[in-house]
């Protein structure tokens, strides 16, 4: 069994989804339900479920506050991934965790490699070195992942924050004067499941971050380009934002090491922000060729330049393709004549055209005919409906 700590977290949901597509066996309890301060809970509940892999995704992370909670940030990144890494060691388990480019001070103006000597500037980065160095004393098979910047879906991000502002803001200040690389969760994961299934695993610590760096304003700018903002944006400084000067100031972390192990190349920030965003996204519509599925149709692309649709119609006696006449001759837009009972037909199209949504406007909607002949009704509105979220679910878990 593998245990995930911080089951909450934005990392720790990445890997959730991972391995349940995967069907890899799991638990994430949240911090409610495991404090890994709590140590004899902590061992308590690895002995009980018999883990045979922890992978700690807790974290305090909040890096201003942290110089206030000196205690509550040494005892969650340092004394209890001692704890951890103690528990693994005593059932000979590998134990990886994650940590921070924050270890160091900023000043090498250069990518920084896993030999570079570590020099925190911050109360968060003091503890995440300690932790780093306490789990590996404690534990010869610890894996130690330091990233950066990261984001995924569901989490209290960056990203998430500029989308805050675009929606509140006319005017968006961001600093120019740091710079690293924003980190997706989907390639920490991937990442980390491909080093722990080495046949040949050398433990210690990897510097994992995206390709390419980049300062918080040119990230910003670049979200902001995308959701289309139409406000100023402004450059600003670090100490625009908050009091504390301790931040490093170039911290973009080289993955060399990882990439030449792997033999692979880690996608660059600019695509994996395209993907949150949901930007150049294929929406399969069902019953497109209808009332309201045209309409619908029609809406998208007029105000959305960069999607995709695929048009699913059956064609009986609602649908009619003179409705969307002229949105058949977009390039964005491809039409498939078909029925959404048909399982092996949304699958191929699931598969073609990479769906990311569906929006199901297929239905048996005329009550007089429900009567004439109430099977087609129940086929359609019921089991259609269903084998579209059937397929949905194989392709998106
Ligand atoms: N986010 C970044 O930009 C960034 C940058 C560099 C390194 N990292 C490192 O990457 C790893 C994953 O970060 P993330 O972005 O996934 O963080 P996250 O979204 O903040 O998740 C951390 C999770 O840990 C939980 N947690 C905190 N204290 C706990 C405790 N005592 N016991 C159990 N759970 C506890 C938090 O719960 P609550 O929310 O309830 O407190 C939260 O759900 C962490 O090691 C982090 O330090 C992150």
């Amino acid at each position: 069994m593998i245990l995930i700590t911080g089951g909450a977290g934005q990392l720790a949901t990445e890997f959730q989804r991972f391995f349940k597509k995967n069907s890899i066996d799991f638990l994430a309890p949240n911090r409610l339900e495991l404090d890994i301060t709590d140590f004899d809970k902590v061992r308590d509940y690895i002995l009980k479920n018999d883990v045979g892999l922890v992978i700690n995704c807790a974290a305090y992370n909040l890096v201003d506050k942290a110089e206030e909670e000196k205690d509550s940030a040494y005892m969650i990144n340092a004394y209890a991934v001692e704890n951890l890494a103690k528990i693994c060691r005593e059932r000979k388990i590998e134990f990886v965790t994650y940590s921070t480019d924050f270890v160091f001070d900023g000043n090498k103006g250069n990518e920084y490699i896993e030999e570079d000597e570590i020099n925190p500037i911050s109360v968060y980065g003091r503890s995440k070195a300690l932790g780093e160095r306490l789990a590996l004393e404690e534990n010869r098979k610890t894996f130690i992942f330091r990233v950066s910047w990261v984001f995924g879906e569901e989490g209290k991000n960056f990203i998430e924050q500029v989308k805050t502002w675009a929606n509140t803001r006319e005017s968006i200040k961001i600093a120019t004067d740091q710079i690293s690389s924003p980190t997706s969760t989907k390639d920490i994961v991937e990442i980390t499941w491909k080093i722990l299934n080495l046949r040949d695993r050398d433990y210690g610590i990897y510097h994992l971050s995206g390709s390419e760096e980049t300062s918080r304003y040119e990230q910003g700018k670049y979200i902001l380009e995308r959701l289309g903002y139409k406000g100023n944006i402004l450059e600003g400084r670090c100490l625009d934002f908050t009091s504390y000067d301790i931040r490093p100031k170039y911290s973009k972390l080289s993955s060399r090491k990882i990439e030449n192990i792997l033999r692979i190349k880690i996608p660059n920030w600019r695509s994996r922000v395209d993907e949150y965003l949901k930007v150049g996204k294929t929406y399969l519509v069902t019953g497109g060729a209808g009332f309201i599925g045209a309409n619908f149709v029609k809406y998208m692309l007029e105000k959305h330049n960069d999607i995709k649709l695929v048009v699913l119609d059956k064609l009986t006696y609602a649908g009619n393709l003179g409705t969307i006449r002229e949105e058949l001759k977009d390039s964005r837009v491809s039409f498939v004549k078909g029925d959404i009972c048909n399982r092996e037909l949304v699958e191929n199209i699931f598969m073609q055209h990479d769906i990311d949504y569906v929006v199901n406007f297929a239905a048996e909607s005329h009550v007089d005919r429900s009567i004439e002949n109430p099977q087609i009704f129940l086929e359609t509105n019921i089991l259609g409906t269903q084998n579209l979220m059937e397929v949905a679910k194989t392709f998106w878990t």
